[in-house]
């Protein structure tokens, strides 16, 4: 076993390291160039990546939109993104003049075929044939277009299933459908042309640093995987808050709200890295694979249940810090009796033998007192036989955190005795912190996603039974919710940790939430 755990360890270690590994000639195309995801996101990510000379040799860039500019007028309106942008400050101009000269411009509408045989024939000009047939495209478009763009590349013999010695993949943003049968559909357009393994589903959480440790940090240490079940732990607790409101966003989010959000996402991904079983290779199907089996170990969800163990919540106005927050109904583009929400707390129990009885609790929610993302692991209290009588009060239970934002380590939480005569105990922490252990580099979660999109390997990518079987238990939710109105208890304070009826959901087994604190090594 423990034979194993090393093997494990070392191609994780070969895995997670490899910010230089070998990465074939090809062109990436973003469709969508002109829009917020690249000027934000993208391009300063393919930047550093080339600053870094993880970028193949040779590679080119090229962004496809409707209005027409030249190439070098993309350029110029890249390179003033990036100085807003960039992680690293000021740009270099060196590398920047370097790296921009590999970007080009497609004009084009996603709905014209024309367009399409402008971009092979770009493609062509590069000179290279791996430039023209290794080919990564960004899909950073709306949703609805996904299946058009797909279809158009297809037909123009640019997106191709037998690909042998080349290969051509696709890589696409969330939301990736707004239920079940959205889901469905869409997918169906994106394989229509594709093979699975060639769609690459961004949860741009999966590209943290700290999400891809969970697995390391599970699988490679023994003293950690022998307790990770349900003899030793009590309960688990998911929290991913936000300090912000919707903002500028009440129009999206009119339409999705906190569960399709971030749960069906992000959390539901959390949930599956903490609780799967080990893979029995680190191959991104096994991965994927055990992921997608603990998704559909999650107890179903019943109308009756959802009422008794999922709380959603609506923001009124508040103090956040010191910041005054309207309501979410006050909200630009935000209905005035609107019923969307912006909380949601659920407990979820996972019908396996590791976790069977085990409480996992999730939560997240806007304008809450910060922006932070925790897995508390809780275990099981020691009986208070030995030190209640001696010390007068009942001991607190160990707990792991997981921080995965802002700060991201990991602190183990144990009892110690106050030094002096008497025979008093207290929480007392070790704290692990990224930064102070490996230095602040983090690269942006888009450089490690980019990089492994265009290895080929698709383990921090979503596939589709992944999508789908969140999907399910969202819905199950939803279906639960039956379109009622919230009620009073359903609402809280901007600058609050959510509706009481969430702490209640807690204290029905005797449990409460343990909130992050700004300085997240100091938790208690
Ligand atoms: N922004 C983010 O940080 C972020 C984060 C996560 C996910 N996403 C998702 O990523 C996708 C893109 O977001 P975004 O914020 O970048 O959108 P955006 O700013 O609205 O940009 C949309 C882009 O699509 C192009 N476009 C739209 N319709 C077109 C058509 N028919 N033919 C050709 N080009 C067309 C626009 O080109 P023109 O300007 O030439 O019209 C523009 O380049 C969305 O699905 C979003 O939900 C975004």
């Amino acid at each position: 076993m423990l034979a194993r755990m090393d093997a494990l360890e070392e191609v994780l270690m070969c895995k997670l390291d490899d910010g230089r590994k070998a990465v074939d000639p090809c062109t990436i195309v973003i469709f969508g160039a002109s829009g917020d995801l690249t000027a934000r996101k993208l391009i300063p990510a393919l930047y550093h990546l080339f600053k870094e000379q993880s970028l193949p040799v040779p590679f080119r860039v090229v962004g496809f939109a409707r209005r027409e500019k030249t190439d070098e007028a993309f350029r110029a309106e890249l390179g003033e993104a990036l100085k807003q942008f960039s992680r690293t400050k000021p740009v270099d101009e060196k590398v920047w003049a370097a790296f921009s000269a590999n970007i080009f411009y497609c004009m084009g509408d996603f709905g014209d075929a024309a367009a399409y045989e402008k971009l092979a024939k770009l493609l062509k000009s590069f000179g290279e044939p791996k430039l023209a047939d290794n080919l990564l495209f960004y899909l950073a478009t709306s949703p609805s277009q996904f299946a058009e763009c797909v279809e158009h590349l297809h037909n123009v013999n640019l997106l191709r299933k037998d690909t042998n010695a080349h290969w051509q993949r696709v890589v696409v943003e969330k939301p990736f459908g707004h239920d079940l049968a959205s889901a469905h559909e869409l997918n169906a357009g994106l394989t229509k042309h594709a093979h699975e393994k060639q769609i690459l589903r961004i949860d741009h959480y999966l590209g943290k640093e700290t999400v891809q440790n969970i697995l390391m940090f599970r699988f490679s240490n023994s003293i950690f995987e022998q307790i990770w079940n349900r003899a030793s732990v009590e309960q688990v607790q998911i929290t991913v808050s936000e300090k912000i409101g919707v903002g500028g966003r009440g129009g999206y989010y009119e339409e999705a709200g906190a569960l399709r959000d971030m749960v069906q996402n992000h959390l539901l991904q959390i949930l599956a890295l903490v609780a799967m079983e080990p893979p029995a290779t680190l191959e991104a199907e096994a991965i994927r694979d055990e992921k997608v089996k603990l998704l559909k170990s999650i107890r179903p969800l019943r109308p009756a249940d959802v009422e008794k163990q999922v709380v959603r919540g609506q923001y009124f106005a508040g103090q956040v810090g010191t910041e005054f927050r309207p309501g979410y109904r006050q909200e630009p583009k935000v209905k005035p009796d609107s019923n969307v929400e912006t909380f949601v707390a659920m407990k979820l129990f996972i019908d396996n033998w590791r976790w069977s009885s085990v409480p996992f609790y999730l939560r997240t929610g806007k304008n809450l007192p910060l922006g932070a993302s925790e897995v508390r692991v809780q275990f099981r209290p020691t009986p208070s036989v030995l030190f209640a009588a001696q010390a007068g009060q009942k001991l607190d239970a160990n707990a792991i955190t997981l921080r995965l934002q802002p700060e991201e380590g990991i602190t183990l939480r144990f009892n110690g005795k106050i030094p002096g005569t008497s025979l008093s105990v207290r929480p007392v922490r070790m704290s692990f912190s990224y930064e102070s252990e490996f230095g602040a580099y983090t690269p942006e979660a888009y450089e490690r996603l980019l990089l492994e999109a265009i290895a080929g390997d698709a383990t921090l990518f979503i596939r589709r039974d992944e999508v789908e079987t969140a999907w399910g238990i969202v819905d199950a939710i939803r279906a639960g919710w039956n379109g009622k109105p919230l009620s009073n208890r359903e609402f809280y304070s901007a600058g609050t940790w959510g509706p009481v009826a969430s702490d209640d959901l807690l204290a029905q087994a005797g449990h409460a939430w343990r909130n992050p604190l700004p300085m997240a090594p100091k938790t208690t």
